[in-house]
């Protein structure tokens, strides 16, 4: 099973959206979990109406052999939990919006995974990008760890995937879901 942690210290940068497309998308055609360790407003409130993969609270899923894929869901601190999770973790996303303030906003977040010795593991995905926006180079070198090639633009269907299964019926958004998908992959194996 490989393990993809979705984690930043705030909240509203896209944890839980991208947890839920990833997952949904890998569900297609692997088996797929995601351990919801945010109990706020979250996930697991959808169990009942998620069937195509499966959502639990519960920690001992980490030593499973049930799944190919489990997905990992934080809440927007730093908590106790976080350092056995980024240890357990093959791939840690650290989703961002791509402003300079929301960019050294990650700082704290990739610091832990730095005391982990995890930066290796580390992708950051900048998300809910505006139409036209370039990153500046002073944006990127700000940035210690691999930022995903893959941008996931500001669109009305991310914010409603949870309710409708996901993006499918956006070809734009799904593109870029399936682009992000093989960069996860891809990391993973490598
Ligand atoms: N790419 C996107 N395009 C449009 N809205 C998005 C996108 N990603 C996230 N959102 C919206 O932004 C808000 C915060 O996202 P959420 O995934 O809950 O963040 P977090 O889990 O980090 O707190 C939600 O209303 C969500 O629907
Ligand atoms: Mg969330």
């Amino acid at each position: 099973m490989k393990t993809i942690l979705l984690t930043h210290q705030k909240g509203g940068v896209g944890k839980t959206t991208l947890c839920f497309n990833l997952a949904m998308n890998l569900a297609k055609e692997a088996k797929v979990c995601v351990l919801d360790t945010d109990y706020q407003g979250s996930l697991i409130n959808l169990k009942e109406v998620i069937s195509d993969f499966e959502i639990t609270t519960d920690v001992s899923v980490l030593n499973s052999d049930k799944y190919d894929f489990l997905f990992i869901d934080t809440p927007p601190y730093l908590s106790d939990q976080l350092p056995g999770l980024i240890q357990k973790s093959d791939v840690i996303i650290v989703p961002t919006k791509a402003g300079v303030l929301d960019v050294m906003a990650i700082q704290s977040t990739i610091s832990l995974i730095e005391q982990n010795n995890a930066l290796d593991k580390a992708l950051v995905v900048l998300n809910m990008i505006k139409p036209n926006t370039t990153l500046t180079n002073e944006v990127k070198s700000q940035i210690k760890v691999t930022i995903a090639n893959t941008m996931i633009n500001d669109l009305v269907v991310f914010t409603r995937s949870v309710l409708t299964s996901g993006v499918q019926q956006s070809k734009k958004a799904q593109r870029l879901l399936d682009k992000l998908t093989k960069e996860v992959l891809v990391k993973l194996i490598n």
